[in-house]
């Protein structure tokens, strides 16, 4: 007789603390995606069961709650994360019980882990294309200002990398601030700002404290017609929280937009908007929770079951219509090809497409091939 027992999963995000907002469109984009799997008869006839936790935005309590859904709930996979900080803290977790973290955030590179599988761009997906782009249209001064915290510090270091490589380019300065920074912890980094004159600043600030910088850029004055701020972590979600008029014409690299008109992503905002309204704000890191969900049940079906040895091998090279495009688990380093783009936040709160590859980029988490500006083959640009 067939296994009817249901399927336990693990669904770790912070609906509480500074990166809830971001941390709630990520849940909702995981239970879409199962409730998706349920309605149309689960996994061979099996239903999956999330087990939900609120890891509040700390690192400790991720770390807590990703054993305890290991060692009580005896899930052998686990959806979760957002800050790197709170993925360093579960990587040691699902190493040592041998279990498998699906990670849908974009993150800093540089790392591996036989027991995750990474959702969201690495450095060679968006910081590449961003740098490129901005150093082409507004200059190469560049000003980093970041949140207090593994990613901003190293996903600056690539930027400033990647930027002084042009001509006539300098890092004119570089600030973090706490994750619950005030507009008050902003203003010197303004008036510094005001006083060198950068061509564009690149913001690695994340969570509640991002909707502060756009704020204290808005009362220093300064125009994104001339000098934007750049990012990887502004989304839709983040622009929804700080308002349009202050998030107007700054500039956001990720490979996913909800303004993209593809077919499959109306598609998946209208089953989305069904489910839960306009209480979720769809965004890249929704997104890549949203798929990762599929390429597991997938994988699921083929495998028969969700013991990492059996199911591990049907993930790598798994592929799966996303709505950003088709993306693909890489088999060598267990990220994702995905598709760059560049969006303006227009007056609606969404992201205009500015720029984007029409093909899929390799991930290369280590930086070891990429080059200034790889769209991979083909692109389209479309005028600012
Ligand atoms: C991040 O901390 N990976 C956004």
């Amino acid at each position: 007789m067939a296994i009817k027992d249901p399927i336990r999963v693990g669904v770790l995000f912070s609906d509480t603390g500074v990166t809830s907002t971001i941390g709630h469109s990520q849940l909702q984009g995981t239970l879409l995606a199962i409730e998706e799997i349920n309605e149309s008869g689960g996994i061979a006839g099996r239903e999956i069961v999330p087990h939900c936790y609120d890891a509040k935005s700390s690192p400790e309590i991720y770390a807590a709650l990703a054993e305890r859904l290991i060692v009580h709930d005896k899930v052998n996979v686990i959806f979760g994360c957002y800050m790197s900080s709170s993925r360093k803290a579960v990587l040691p977790i699902v190493e040592k019980w041998n279990k498998i973290l699906f990670y849908p955030t974009l993150y800093e590179g540089f790392e591996f882990s036989n027991n995750i599988i990474y959702t969201g761009a690495a450095p060679n997906q968006n910081s590449v294309q961003l740098a490129e782009f901005m150093t082409a249209n507004f200059g190469a001064r560049v000003y980093l200002i970041g949140s207090k915290y593994i990613y901003p510090y190293e996903s600056n270091r690539i930027m400033r990398d990647l930027v002084l490589q042009r001509p006539h380019s300098a890092k004119l300065g570089e600030h973090y601030v706490d994750l619950d920074a005030s507009i008050k912890d902003f203003q010197p980094i303004m008036e510094d700002i005001k006083a060198s004159r950068p061509d564009f600043i690149f913001s690695t600030v994340v969570g509640d404290s991002t909707t502060k910088l756009y704020q204290a850029y808005a009362e220093a004055g300064f125009s994104p017609k001339t000098m934007p701020i750049a990012s990887l972590t502004t989304s839709e979600a983040e622009v929804s929280q700080m308002g349009v008029d202050v998030a107007l014409g700054h500039f956001t690299a990720a490979p996913y937009f909800q303004s993209i008109s593809s077919e499959t992503n109306l598609r998946c905002l209208q089953r989305l908007q069904k489910r839960f309204g306009s209480d979720c704000v769809p965004n890249m890191c929704w997104e890549a929770a949203y798929f990762q969900v599929h390429i597991y049940a997938n994988s699921f079906r083929s495998a028969g079951v969700d013991d990492i040895g059996q199911i591990m091998p049907y993930i790598l090279g798994s592929d799966f219509d996303a709505p950003q495009g088709r993306v693909r688990i890489d088999t060598a380093n267990h990220h994702t090809s995905l598709y760059p783009r560049i969006g303006i936040c227009n007056s609606k709160g969404q992201f205009t497409i500015v720029r984007e590859a029409t093909k899929p980029v390799h991930p290369d988490p280590y930086m070891v091939t990429h080059s200034l500006g790889d769209w991979t083959a083909s692109l389209s640009t479309l005028e600012l």
